[in-house]
């Protein structure tokens, strides 16, 4: 689709990319790849499955050559925090990088992105600034997906406490929730993050373990649905969802996980973790450029990569 946009290559194209292990299943490229071509910039977008003992040269690698970009996925996002020159708030506060912007000093010694870098003579000096775009596009995906205002008032059940539940558990501790519940296979991690809430949003009510009443929202962080024979993450029979209003799972592969059908035949709205895909890279993608993601162009490539053979 977008490939007929692309500028042709040439001595100034910039390359952008994906760090992960393994990272054949990554369906970034396809989605920065259409956006570049909207806004036909002289840049690609390619993955390269990088060994997380290698991070460091990787990364040193792409300050060196020049890249306007990175997003780092599974196991990079923790490793690469020490590796940054500087780290963005959200960086610091969820302790996990998703996307590196590179830099370049101007001769006033201010810094610039180097997607957005036009003059020559190349920057003397280039550095990698580290952000977390993944925990605000949880909550740009729930909203979306459910059409609601905002969570205010809502009930959450949030399954999983690993890298991925941490992110959520902070940003929906953030929001005027009445009550989140926290459950995890490994309770002490479950308590741990349960500690953390607290002491950041003390005005939120935060619970270890099943809610006595059924959750408004459910949202599934932990891996289970990845495989085909995976129990459900909602081990606990009374919570049958009849009275959940929500359920979101952050898995997006399969697009429906038994969980998700489980929810739509109790009739609960569901929705899978497309969204966050989307909004995170929208937003890495913004960064880098410094103009607005094409989000329509994004989704719809994201859909047909991810699902090939689902109805437009
Ligand atoms: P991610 O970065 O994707 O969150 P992670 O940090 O490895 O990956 O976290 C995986 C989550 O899935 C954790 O909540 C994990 O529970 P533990 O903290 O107890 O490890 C959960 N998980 C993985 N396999 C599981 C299983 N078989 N049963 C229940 N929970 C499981």
């Amino acid at each position: 689709m977008a490939q007929a946009d692309l500028s042709p290559i040439d001595a100034s194209t910039r390359c952008l990319g994906v760090y992960g292990h393994p990272v054949h299943h990554s369906a970034s490229p396809a989605m920065h790849q259409a956006a570049i071509g909207h806004l036909r910039l002289n840049w690609r977008y390619l993955a390269f499955d990088v060994d997380p003992n290698q991070l460091p040269a990787a990364l040193e690698g792409a300050r060196r050559m020049g890249f306007a970009g990175l997003n780092l996925t599974v196991p990079h996002k923790l490793l690469a925090v020490p590796l940054m020159d500087v780290c963005a708030d959200s960086a610091r506060e969820w302790g996990a990088v998703n996307t590196v912007v590179f830099e370049g000093q101007t001769p006033t010694g201010t810094w610039c992105p180097l997607g957005q870098w036009n003059s020559q003579p190349p920057p003397a000096s280039v550095r990698l600034v580290g952000h977390n775009t993944d925990a605000d596009a949880i909550l740009k995906s729930l909203i979306e997906e459910f059409q609601l205002p905002g969570l205010d008032g809502l009930s959450v059940l949030l399954l999983g406490a690993g890298g991925a539940g941490r992110a959520a558990a902070l940003k929906l501790a953030s929001q005027p929730l009445a009550q989140l519940s926290l459950v995890n296979r490994t309770p002490d991690k479950a308590l741990s993050l349960a500690r953390e809430i607290q002491a950041r949003h003390p005005n939120t009510r935060v619970h270890v373990g099943y809610p006595k009443h059924p959750p408004d929202l459910v949202v599934n962080a932990t891996s289970l649905g990845l495989k085909p024979h995976d129990p459900s993450p909602l081990a606990n029979p009374h919570h049958d969802l009849a009275d959940t209003r929500f359920v979101y799972d952050m898995i997006y592969r399969p697009a429906e996980t038994p969980l998700l059908a489980h929810a739509r035949s109790r009739g609960c709205r569901t929705a899978n973790g497309m969204g966050m895909l989307l909004h995170q890279g929208a937003r890495a993608f913004e960064l880098w450029s410094g103009h607005s993601a094409p989000i329509e162009l994004m989704r719809q490539t994201l859909r047909s990569t991810l699902f090939p053979t689902a109805p437009a």
